[in-house]
């Protein structure tokens, strides 16, 4: 085995290096402070592996993103369903016809929310984010469905089945709309795009072009393999939290604009710029200025110092939608226009700037008519399978523990109590 040296005071340590299937090297540090007295310190985790996965693969040099070794362009061009791909994230396979019959079955009869968790809307304002509500919903989940033997499968699926419901529900409620239910012989897409737009008053019929995008977009989000989100979602899981106040806290995670939260900062971000008149030369020099406090939503990548291979895609998927439709988004223009003058701009060039995956798809929710606010609710459904995954395979994991980092204190070091009567 590969081991790395360390000097520390003098002192020569070596560890243990771990390589991964795809020659990724870790040093181990399980045993650093019991051998040195000494931990390390890594900002943001951008140096630090929290865990050995077998889910997603990514290599950030290449722009390189596999699901459970299956390239996402090929899940995407072959024409693989969201479905499959959630199977293939949880049970490590690609379903093979059987199996994704019995697996469509389960997923669209537990669609419906227990009709007594409808109320739980009458108290959310008309204005609540949906974010807001699907956290919510999600976790009280768990006071309809407990843990127990044999119960964690079940789990699964009526989150997976339910989440959509969950999420159309919050879009009726925002506009004083009736609640529409799923129809179990449609696909996850079409089901959630029909409890979106449909109305109790007059038949209604899913735009086929919308339910191949919207496919395209819930793969492209299912799974990243460690980001916050996720790590969100393991940490959580890892004190034996049950699934549901895990997942919760993977939404609030997401919510934030520097991660799910930029796809709908990017819409906000191009209509700034389109109500300013389209200069995106301006918006580009505001974003090099560090005190602006403006950000080029929807471009730069913790992992990605190459084209982010989702937005790839997703820049294709937004021109044929449009074309498709016969129509025009102005924003659209605005966004290339900006990619454009971003990656022929040094700042951007050196730090390794690329549009990432939130960069083209709030424009593609757009064209299906889901509202900005929806947006990260859209990132949510995608990413579900992979949080899942990612929980099963942290609880699955033998000799897991709960995470539990260390910190470098930086106060005030010990001083003597003085009561109140006492203090100046
Ligand atoms: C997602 O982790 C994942 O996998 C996430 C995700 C997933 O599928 O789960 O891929 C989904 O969250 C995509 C990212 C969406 N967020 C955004 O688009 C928000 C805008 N992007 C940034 O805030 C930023 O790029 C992050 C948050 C994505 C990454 O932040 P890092 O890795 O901490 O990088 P950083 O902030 O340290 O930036 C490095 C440099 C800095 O400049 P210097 O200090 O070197 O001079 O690049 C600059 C930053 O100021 N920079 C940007 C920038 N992003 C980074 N400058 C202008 N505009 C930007 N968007």
């Amino acid at each position: 085995m590969k081991t790395a040296k360390l000097v520390l005071e003098g002192k020569e340590h070596e560890l243990p290096v771990v390589v991964g299937s795809e020659g990724e090297v870790g040093i181990d540090i399980a045993k650093l402070r019991q051998a040195t007295g000494a931990i390390t310190l890594d900002d943001g985790y951008g140096n630090t592996g929290s865990c050995k996965s077998a889910i997603t693969f990514i290599d950030g040099e290449k722009g390189i993103l596999r699901y459970r070794g299956y390239d996402i362009d090929d899940l995407v061009r072959g024409g693989c369903r969201f479905s499959e791909v959630a199977y293939l994230l949880l049970y490590g396979e690609l379903p093979n016809q059987r199996e994704t019959e019995a697996w469509r079955y389960q997923l669209t009869h537990h669609s419906l929310l227990h009709e007594d968790m409808k109320k739980f809307f009458e108290g959310f304002p008309s204005s609540a984010h949906p974010m807001a509500i699907l956290s919510a919903m999600v976790a009280s989940l768990s006071t309809y469905y407990l843990e127990g033997e044999n119960q964690e499968e079940v789990n699964i699926i009526r989150l997976l089945a339910k989440a959509k419901t969950i999420a159309a529900f919050s879009y009726k409620k925002s506009i004083g709309q009736p609640f529409v239910y799923p129809l179990n012989h449609l696909s996850y897409p079409a089901n959630f795009l029909r409890m979106m737009f449909a109305v109790p008053t007059e038949p209604y019929e899913v735009n086929p072009i919308f339910e191949k995008a919207l496919n395209q977009l819930l793969i492209l989000h299912a799974d990243h393999e460690q980001n916050c989100s996720a790590s969100t979602v393991r940490m959580v899981g890892s004190s034996g939290a049950n699934l549901f106040a895990s997942i919760a806290a993977g939404v609030g995670a997401l919510w934030g604009p520097l991660h799910g939260g930029a796809n709908q900062a990017v819409i906000e971000m191009l209509e700034q710029i389109q109500a300013d008149g389209g200069n995106t030369k301006k918006f580009v020099d505001m974003a090099k200025k560090k005190d602006s406090g403006f950000r080029l939503m929807g471009f730069g990548h913790r992992v990605y110092k190459n084209h982010d291979p989702r937005c790839r895609i997703l820049k294709e998927t937004v021109g044929k939608v449009l074309e498709q439709l016969g129509a025009k988004d102005p924003l659209l223009d605005i966004a290339k226009d900006l990619e454009q003058a971003a990656l022929s701009d040094p700042y951007f060039i050196e730090r390794k700037l690329y549009p990432n995956v939130d960069f083209y798809s709030g424009l593609i929710y757009r064209a299906m008519g889901i509202p900005t606010s929806m947006f990260t609710v859209m990132f949510a459904l995608g990413r579900l399978p992979g949080w899942i995954a990612q929980w099963k395979e942290e609880r699955t994991t033998a000799g897991a523990r709960i995470h539990r980092p260390r910190q470098i204190y930086t106060g005030r070091t010990q001083r003597k109590f003085v009561p109140l009567a006492e203090r100046p």
